[in-house]
């Protein structure tokens, strides 16, 4: 809700409250838990002090780190926006870009450097349901003379106090670790170089003290950067937006820029704060024909074949897969071109038949075995050997007279040029029409180098690349809207709130170690929803790190995100199908609540960890241990997030995906207390495991109970 109270703004969620001073200056006057009244507002107003600022300019009083720097006609850096209006009044979008949906009205501020006759907005849309508020900034030039943006962020947050900053940082196979550290006076800095949001530094960060959590998160997939600040007046400043570094805009007469939209939002705790951003992600961001909907089970072909596979092998994977109840098989990169190896084809996306004997007699063969089809493809991408360079080398991104750099042997798409976005749009557009296809791989497996467009003013490059990726994204989404697609970039390398705009869920990483799953999946959850992470069951030994463990253990981590399988499953023995089997129909029993319920994470540092997940009357449980003692026969495991007044059955899902009741508690108890798992180390005897139980937890009522109790 927002409402005006004389000099100044209250924007209201379910939890939270935000004050903004728009008398004046504009400041922040508060932020955090709900005020039930806000009598005595315009008094603390009035008094003097550091302000907590919406935004920063360079060139006055404020030597840290500005969110606006603008290069005018005279080669000067000084800025001097004033606040000209404050009102609630209908948002206008950002053009070109992503942005969140579901709310029409803002709160507008309207600056003005009179001298520059430049135009700052800034948009305060209000989310009540996910008690998150979503920032947007846009710049016009009134005036004559062409200025220089040199950086315009899109979100400044100021509070009063110390925090520490929490991002989540990685590489390839190992994204998103969870990183805190104090800010100590000093500050801190989250940011991606590479032309996407990277599997580095996710754009996902926090600050939090003993007074609650803030998440900040940004709607973009491009290079970003996040700062925290500390000054010595005991304020700490939070900036999110588009990394500078090599970026800077030309804004000439009448024009607008529009910076991508950033989201924050407070919890009392850092769990408060991840499960509003989730709820955003889901509601907010998620498109609406899939916003909360449940995903398929999905069975992928990569790891299980690489590039090596004929149709016989496609169509008996399949198979297998229908036998055991998935929903969707995945025809994974190879089926393309002349597709053997990494080295060749990209950009021909034509049907390799002498691989897949007709690729659309193939989709039509799956299909009637009770499956949907979907289909893997790498648009923005060209390999030097393909039918595409050939004709079109002027389509790759490269500097004249300048070798390019080659990652995993290929080269990008200039997708800064609109007549190469023109050519991957048919490109992919084709390839769905002809598969019929239903759901679509995107993926995207290299950074970026070698950055240049002739028709593309230097510093303008990335952004543009960005904008050209969105509209391509944008007409096919708008030409299909009810193919599923799933983003991905060599893993977790563009997991981002600007992908999933478009594609509801993402490969959340290459690396499918059950062990190693769990660090990245719960990062990931910190800040994104179950139903957005692609989770897979793959071979043992784990095709990355050779480690064993046992098919129960994969699945359980697997059921953390949407769950599909990812290996030969021709060669699966008649024991192994079955209990995969089980699995799928668990799965699909428990979906919604194993996707979209309440994500509350588990655990003791360095023993165990897991997530439990609820929603109305059940709740399931994953715990992981790292190591077993010698002496240690049992784990005792205490859960979150039950309803305290509620009765539970809990249960253990056994490896055949039965139940095998351990006791009934309440909620309350079982929260604050814990539960002994006495099977816990029983079954694995393999290399380097993680010991995993599942659990359901299901509401039984009093009458129930009582009558279980009866003798
Ligand atoms: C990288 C992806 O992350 C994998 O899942 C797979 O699709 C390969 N690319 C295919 O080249």
């Amino acid at each position: 809700m927002l409402k005006n109270k004389g000099n100044f703004f209250i924007l209201e969620t379910e939890h939270t409250s935000l004050l903004l001073q728009t008398e004046g200056t504009a400041g922040y006057l508060y932020y955090g838990e709900r005020l039930s009244d806000y009598t005595g507002a315009e008094g603390l107003l009035a008094q003097t002090g550091a302000p907590l600022s919406l935004f920063s300019q360079w060139g006055k009083t404020d030597f840290r780190e500005p969110s606006l720097l603008i290069r005018h006609a005279d080669g000067s850096v000084v800025s001097d926006f004033r606040l000209r209006s404050a009102k609630i009044a209908k948002r206008v979008l950002p053009e070109g870009l992503p942005a969140s949906y579901g709310e029409e009205k803002c709160l507008r501020l309207e600056f003005i450097d009179a001298a520059a006759r430049l135009k700052y907005v800034l948009q305060y849309v209000v989310y009540a349901d996910s008690d998150t508020v979503a920032v947007s900034s846009f710049l016009t030039n009134v005036g004559k003379k062409t200025v220089q943006i040199e950086r315009i962020s899109s979100l400044q947050l100021e509070l009063r106090g110390c925090f520490s900053f929490t991002s989540f940082d990685g590489a390839w196979g190992c994204e998103r670790h969870r990183h805190s550290r104090a800010l100590n006076g000093g500050v801190c800095e989250n940011a991606s170089f590479g032309g996407s949001s990277s599997h580095f530094r996710n754009p996902f960060v926090m600050l939090s003290n003993a007074g609650g959590c803030y998440g900040f998160n940004l709607v973009y997939s491009g290079n970003h950067r996040e700062i925290a600040e500390e000054d010595d007046w005991g304020r700490t400043r939070l900036i999110t937006g588009i990394n500078p570094f090599d970026f800077s805009w030309e804004l000439g007469e009448g024009e607008t820029f529009f910076a991508p939209e950033a989201v924050m939002c407070y919890g009392k705790t850092e769990e408060e704060t991840g499960a509003r951003m989730r709820r955003f992600v889901s509601r907010h961001i998620v498109r609406e024909k899939w916003r909360e909907k449940e995903r398929p089970v999905l069975v992928n072909n990569w790891e299980g074949t690489y590039f090596s596979f004929t149709r016989e092998k496609i169509l008996a994977i399949a198979q297998r897969a229908a036998q055991a109840g998935a929903e969707l098989f995945v025809l994974d990169d190879g089926w393309f071109g002349r597709r053997d190896d990494d080295c060749s084809s990209l950009g021909d996306w034509t049907d390799y038949s002498e691989k897949t004997g007709g690729l659309e007699t193939l989709a039509d063969e799956i299909r009637a075995m009770g499956l949907s089809f979907g289909i893997w493809v790498e648009p923005e991408m060209i390999s030097e050997n393909s039918e595409l360079y050939r004709k079109h080398p002027e389509y790759c991104m490269r500097v004249p007279k300048r070798e390019p750099t080659r990652m995993r042997n290929q080269l990008m798409l200039n997708l800064a040029d609109p007549q190469v976005q023109g050519f991957v749009f048919r490109a992919v557009s084709r390839v769905i029409t002809q598969t019929k296809a239903s759901y679509v791989k995107w993926d995207y497996n290299r950074y970026m180098t070698d950055c240049f467009d002739k028709g593309t003013r230097g510093g303008e490059y990335l952004h543009r690349y960005m904008l050209g990726l969105y509209s391509v994204l944008g007409k096919l989404i708008e030409r299909y809207p009810k193919v599923l697609f799933e983003g991905c970039a060599s893993g977790g390398g563009r997991f981002d709130l600007g992908m999933l705009r478009y594609t509801p869920q993402i490969w959340t990483s290459d690396n499918t170690d059950a062990r190693e799953r769990i660090a990245i999946q719960a990062g990931t959850a910190a800040g994104y929803p179950q139903s957005s992470m692609g989770a897979h069951v793959t071979a043992s030994p784990n095709e990355q790190t050779g480690n064993r463990n046992s098919l129960y253990t994969r699945f359980c981590i697997a059921c953390g995100g949407v769950l599909g399988y990812e290996s030969d499953l021709s060669r699966a023995t008649e024991e192994e199908l079955r209990e995969i089997a089980a699995q799928i129909a668990f799965y699909k029993e428990y979906r919604r609540v194993l996707q979209f319920g309440t994500y509350h994470a588990l655990g003791e540092s360095g023993r165990w960890a897991g997530f439990l997940t609820a929603e109305g009357g059940r709740a399931v449980a994953v715990v992981a241990a790292f190591e077993k003692r010698t002496y240690q026969k049992s784990l005792r495991v205490s859960f979150a997030g039950l309803d305290a007044r509620a009765i539970y059955r809990v249960s253990i899902v056994q490896r055949d995906c039965t139940l095998r009741e351990i006791c009934v508690a309440s909620g309350d108890l079982l929260n604050k207390g814990s539960v002994c798992v006495d099977d816990m180390f029983d079954t694995e005897r393999e290399c380097n495991p993680v010991y995993t139980r599942m659990f359901v937890l299901e509401k039984i009522t009093k009458k129930a109970l009582d009558r279980e109790l009866r003798p």
